[in-house]
């Protein structure tokens, strides 16, 4: 009976302890992303393919203007994110990151209200590490300082690299972060740039909304590139092809992203064509990469194809596959919402190629997420997504002929 009241005695001034002292602690520590900040793929710009730590205000607010102007957000551009670069090399003297004052004379602030003002989102770059990439302070030790940092500055984006991060847990890193960010308060999407080294589709979901799976892109149709400090980027189809089986664990607010766009940075009309068009059937975040001021009338015609971008935006939110290869034709599909389904013809030759595809001889089965089509006992109609026309239907072999890396994409309806 003692023991009980002594029990009962040391619960309660339990309790009361938990009590007064979460009523005092103003910064209770949160955990888990914030929910439902990408439903679909996010959409926007970043400054790091073609312009590095080249950055400043003006350049800023001339890609938020275009942006509007062009057609651009209309189209669904969203998030303008200023990658590494944007940092004085040493925080201040009480530890805070700082914007560089040359480059952004007005302050980050101001440049901040600025993309807002438009209708705009912005975003911002760190690392996991003690240095960016580039050698600019890293959030290593100061998670929930920086995390305070960007929640002042009202920013709605992180993209957090993985930079000199030796002996650091990628999974651990990576929770931290995210708990500081919810800790802060400001929604903020959590963007993981942790390259696919670790497998971040296995443990990402619940820390962040989006995840590189591969190394860097390079603007060339599958080129590995190799740096003199001994690492590579890719072209856009090796980071296409690089990871099997991930597909699975992608999907509304939690994206594997094949890295930002390279559509008018160098590569031919066709290749920018089929590079946009794999993007959008994997379903990968559509961040543009190029100089928006020098864009020319193609490259703005590809990266805001409604049709395509509806196909990248399909609310089902499933990355498509690589149905079959003959010949360097290669043949891509993805399932949509209200039982559509995308189908794209990819021609890896250097050599023009015919297509003969006989709908019926060739059914389509999604294993990992049991769905299909047999096109012997279903018709569906055919539109031409880049010619914007119709195209028959599956009861009709689709015949055409598809010149060196380039693509068709047909949209099936029932
Ligand atoms: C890494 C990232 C790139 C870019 C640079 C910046 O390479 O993968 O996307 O952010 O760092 O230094």
């Amino acid at each position: 009976m003692k023991l009980m009241k002594k029990n009962i005695l040391s619960s309660f001034v339990f309790l009361f302890s938990i009590f007064t002292f979460s009523q005092g602690n103003t910064h209770k520590s949160e955990s888990g992303k914030y929910e439902n900040q990408a439903l679909t793929p996010p959409m926007g710009w970043n400054s790091w393919n073609t312009f590095e730590t080249k950055i400043d205000e003006n350049l800023v607010r001339e890609t938020a203007d275009i942006m509007v102007a062009s057609g651009m957000k209309d189209a669904g551009y969203t998030y303008i994110v200023l990658d590494d670069g944007w940092m004085t090399r040493e925080r201040d003297k009480n530890g805070n990151l700082v914007p560089d004052p040359v480059k952004f004379p007005s302050g980050m602030k101001a440049l901040i209200d600025y993309v807002h003002s438009k209708g705009l989102k912005f975003g911002l770059y760190n690392c996991a590490g003690t240095k960016t990439c580039a050698g600019y302070p890293g959030t290593r030790g100061y998670e929930y300082q920086d995390a305070r940092f960007y929640a002042d500055l009202n920013i709605d984006f992180l993209k957090y690299d993985w930079c000199n991060t030796e002996g650091i847990n990628a999974k651990e890193a990576y929770t931290t972060m995210s708990n500081a960010l919810k800790t802060a308060g400001k929604p903020i999407v959590f963007s993981l740039c942790e390259w696919g080294d670790n497998d971040p589709w296995k443990w990402g979901k619940p820390i962040g909304n989006l995840w590189r799976i591969s190394g860097d892109i390079y603007p060339c149709f599958n080129c590995e590139f190799k740096h003199p400090e001994n690492w590579s980027s890719w072209g856009f189809m090796k980071i296409a092809e690089m990871r099997k089986d991930i597909r699975k664990f992608s999907g509304p607010d939690h994206w594997n992203d094949f890295d930002m766009l390279e559509v008018g940075n160098g590569m031919t009309v066709a290749e920018d064509r089929s590079h946009f068009t794999m993007w959008s059937m994997l379903a990968s975040p559509l961040i543009a990469g190029n100089d928006f001021r020098k864009m020319s009338k193609e490259t703005l015609a590809i990266l805001t194809n409604k049709e395509l971008i509806e196909i990248n935006q399909d609310k089902l939110g499933i990355q498509g596959f690589k149905y079959s290869e003959e010949n360097g034709l290669q043949i891509w599909v993805k399932p949509l919402s209200d039982g559509n389904w995308a189908i794209t013809f990819l021609n890896i030759s250097d050599i023009s190629r015919k297509i003969n595809f006989d709908w019926k001889a060739n059914p389509i089965k999604d294993t990992d997420f049991n769905m299909e089509i047999n096109f012997a006992t279903k018709t569906y109609k055919i539109k031409d997504l880049w010619k914007n026309k119709d195209a028959g239907s599956t009861k009709k072999t689709f015949t055409a002929e598809l010149p060196s890396h380039d693509v068709i994409t047909l949209k099936l309806t029932q």
